[in-house]
């Protein structure tokens, strides 16, 4: 038996060299989770972001709006180390440079991003689906196919009573709706515990009614979670959201409530129309 399956048989407390250095995750001491400072994303001499700076409160649902191109996908980027910042800062809690991490590192540390299109695997179940998002960790793999440790199998159940999609957990996620199959992979995204969860776009294409169950759930995220969303549909804004943070040509419009940042004459001219 080799020295990493001994590691497994003992549950990591032999053998301790092969074990992952122990996580202090996310410093929130002074109630920040996310520190933007000064970022600008330069490609080439287009700057999709310019010079932004963005605070993040631990348990915090914000929202950001802005026209096509405002460089809101291109924030997240940055945020979870897909983009470096050209210039600037992004540190997450008071102790993780996202700058200098990689984007497992980043993603280890307790950052979840949904990206605009579902990514799930379709031949597989829901219930796999899930079990493949759980975190790399060496004894969770070993027991996929087998026995799931008690972590993992907390990890799932409290993933599925989430998205409620416990009916479907043993149908292919290809057979799932759109809605559906965004849900899972919101539940993909619990299964590694984050702490802060990005969302780009989660309800477009989605139908009215599930565009409400979203609602429904972002709002129960916000319970355990520090979230932003980043979406274009106002009503799913206006029922979900805090403060709302304008974004356009890659800078901070405006900052407030729905109600204000939509009375505010510069949003009007370059995102809302008259
Ligand atoms: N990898 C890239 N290379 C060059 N330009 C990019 C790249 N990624 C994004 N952009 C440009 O940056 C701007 C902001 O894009 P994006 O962040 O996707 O906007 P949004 O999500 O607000 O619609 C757009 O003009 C886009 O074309
Ligand atoms: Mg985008």
């Amino acid at each position: 038996m080799s020295n990493i399956e001994k590691d497994i048989e003992h549950g990591g407390q032999v053998g301790e060299q092969y074990a992952r250095p122990k996580q202090t995750g996310p410093d929130f001491t002074h109630g920040v989770a996310l520190y933007l400072e000064n970022v600008s994303v330069w490609f080439d001499a287009f700057r999709a972001l310019n010079d932004l700076s963005l605070y993040i409160q631990e348990g915090e649902l914000r929202c950001i709006i802005g026209p096509n191109g405002a460089g809101k996908t291109t924030l997240m980027d940055v945020i979870t180390g897909k983009t470096r910042p050209t210039e600037g800062t992004a540190f997450f809690g008071q102790n993780y440079n996202l700058a200098k991490m990689s984007t497992e590192q980043i993603a280890e540390s307790g950052i979840g991003r949904k990206f605009q299109k579902p990514t799930v695997f379709e031949n597989f179940t829901v219930m796999e689906n899930l079990l493949l998002a759980a975190p790399k960790d060496k004894r969770v793999k070993k027991s996929l196919f087998r026995k799931l440790s008690a972590d993992a199998q907390l990890a799932l159940d409290e993933s599925l009573q989430q998205i409620r999609l416990q009916e479907f957990i043993h149908k292919p996620a290809g057979l799932l709706s759109h809605g559906q199959k965004q849900w899972l992979e919101i539940g993909m995204l619990l299964m590694q515990r984050p702490k802060l969860i990005l969302l780009d776009e989660p309800v477009a294409g989605m139908t009215d009614a599930e565009t409400e169950r979203t609602a429904e759930l972002c709002l129960e995220l916000k319970k355990n979670h520090t979230l932003v969303v980043v979406e274009h549909d106002m009503s799913f804004i206006d029922t979900i959201s805090e403060k709302v943070t304008v974004l356009a040509q890659g800078a901070i419009l405006a900052e407030g409530t729905l109600a204000e940042v939509q009375a505010n004459e510069e949003v009007i001219e370059k995102y809302l129309g008259r």
